[in-house]
C-alpha cells in the first residue's frame, strides 16, 4: 500500500506539472483528491487495516495530499502569474508614439476686442457695468431724452416684446440704470454687451451686434477729459500715432455731440482703400451727456456734468483685423475664428 501510494503521488505530481491551464489542472484536482479519486478510497480503505498500521498510513496518506494539494497550489499560482503577464504585455502601451493633436479652441475675435477696451478702462478706473438685454422703453429711450414719438426713435426700431418692453437697441440704457443705482455719487464705467436693431442683414448690417458704452459723471467733467479719453481709445486699439478728429454730431442724449474719426492706420493719412480716401476712419459716437438725462438719472446738472461715448464692437475688428463682412463673426465657421489663432495675445 505504501508502494501504491508512493506511485499515487509521483503520478499526481507528473500531472501537474504537465497540465498547461487551469482547467486541465481542475480535472488533475478531482482525479486526484476529488471524492471518487484514489487517495479518498486509499482513506476509506483504512478499516481494514490493523490497529497498528492505521496511523502510520494515516500519516502517509496525509503527507501525500499534502504534497499534491501543495504542488496543485503552486502551480495555479504560476499559471495565473503568467496569465496577468501575458495580457500585461498584450495590452503593453507604446509611449513613444506621437500623441494625438488636441485642438484647441481660442477667442472670438469680438471678445478680444471688447476685453481689450475692457483692461484699457479697468486700467483708468472705471468699474464694469452690464444691464438687461430685454429693455423697458424707459430705459432704452425715454431716460435717455427720447421721449415716445422722438423722431430719433426711427434709426433704432427694434423688436418689442410688449408696448414697454424691447430688445434694446443700444448700451445707452446702462447709462440711465448706473446713474439711479450710484444715488447721485460720483463714477466711471464700461459697459460691453449685445444690441438688437430691426436692420436687413448684409455685409455692414447685423440685427445683433455689439456695443461698449462709457460713462462718466462727475463735477468739472469737461469736453476736454472725452477728448483726451478718446485719443487714449485710438491710441491703444489703432497705433500709437494715430490721431483724432472730432466731428459735430447729433445723439438726443448728448450735447454737444460728436462723431470721433482716426487718422487711417493704413495709409497714415494720405488716403486709401481703407479709409476710402479721406485720410479718416469713423470710429464712434460720443459727447457730454445732456442735462435732461442727468436730471432724470438723479443728478443735479447745475452741479454735475459729464461725458459718454458708444463703440461698435465689430465695427473696431471689422478694421483692426480687416474682415469684410460682420455676418462672419456670427456664423460660426470656425475657418474664420481660427484665423486668429497665431494673434492671440
Ligand atoms: N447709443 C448710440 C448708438 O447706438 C451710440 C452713442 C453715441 C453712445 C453717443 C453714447 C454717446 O454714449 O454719447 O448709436
Amino acid at each position: 500500500m505504501e508502494q501504491q501510494l508512493k506511485q499515487l503521488e509521483l503520478e499526481a505530481l507528473a500531472k501537474i506539472e504537465a497540465a498547461s491551464n487551469l482547467k486541465e489542472l481542475n480535472e488533475v484536482r478531482v482525479a486526484y483528491l476529488g471524492k471518487k479519486g484514489p487517495i479518498t478510497d486509499l482513506l476509506k480503505g483504512m478499516g481494514k487495516l490493523s490497529p497498528e498500521e492505521r496511523p502510520k498510513m494515516g500519516a502517509l496518506v496525509n503527507t501525500v495530499r499534502e504534497h499534491v494539494t501543495e504542488k496543485l497550489e503552486t502551480k495555479v499560482a504560476h499559471l495565473e502569474e503568467q496569465a496577468v503577464l501575458e495580457q500585461l504585455e498584450k495590452e503593453a502601451i507604446d509611449v513613444t508614439l506621437p500623441g494625438r493633436p488636441v485642438r484647441v479652441g481660442n477667442r472670438h475675435p469680438l471678445t478680444r476686442v471688447v476685453e481689450e477696451i475692457e483692461d484699457l478702462f479697468l486700467s483708468m478706473g472705471y468699474e464694469i457695468a452690464e444691464g438687461p438685454e430685454v429693455e423697458k422703453d424707459y430705459y432704452n429711450f425715454e431716460a435717455l431724452n427720447l421721449p415716445k414719438g422722438h423722431p430719433a426713435r426711427d434709426m433704432q426700431d427694434t423688436f418689442y416684446i410688449t408696448e414697454e418692453t424691447l430688445l434694446r437697441t443700444h448700451t445707452s440704457p446702462v447709462q440711465a440704470r448706473t446713474m439711479i443705482e450710484k444715488k447721485g455719487e460720483p463714477f466711471r464705467i464700461i459697459c460691453p454687451g449685445k444690441v438688437f436693431r430691426r436692420d436687413n442683414d448684409d455685409a455692414t448690417h447685423s440685427h445683433q451686434f455689439m456695443q461698449v458704452e462709457g460713462l462718466v459723471v462727475g463735477e468739472n467733467i469737461r469736453m476736454s477729459d472725452l477728448k483726451g479719453t478718446l485719443d487714449i481709445i485710438a491710441k491703444k486699439m489703432f497705433g500709437a500715432d494715430r490721431e483724432i478728429r472730432l466731428r459735430p454730431s447729433f445723439f438726443p442724449f448728448t450735447e454737444p455731440s460728436v462723431e470721433m474719426d482716426i487718422s487711417c492706420f493704413k495709409c497714415g493719412g494720405s488716403g486709401c482703400n481703407v479709409c476710402k480716401h479721406t485720410g479718416w476712419i469713423e470710429i464712434l459716437g460720443a459727447g457730454m451727456v445732456h442735462p435732461n438725462v442727468l436730471e432724470m438719472g438723479g443728478y443735479d446738472p447745475k452741479k454735475y456734468s459729464g461725458f459718454a461715448f458708444g463703440i461698435g464692437a465689430e465695427r473696431i475688428a471689422m478694421l483692426k483685423y480687416g474682415v469684410e463682412d460682420i455676418r462672419h463673426f456670427y456664423t460660426n465657421d470656425t475657418r474664420f475664428i481660427s484665423q486668429f489663432q497665431r494673434t492671440e495675445g
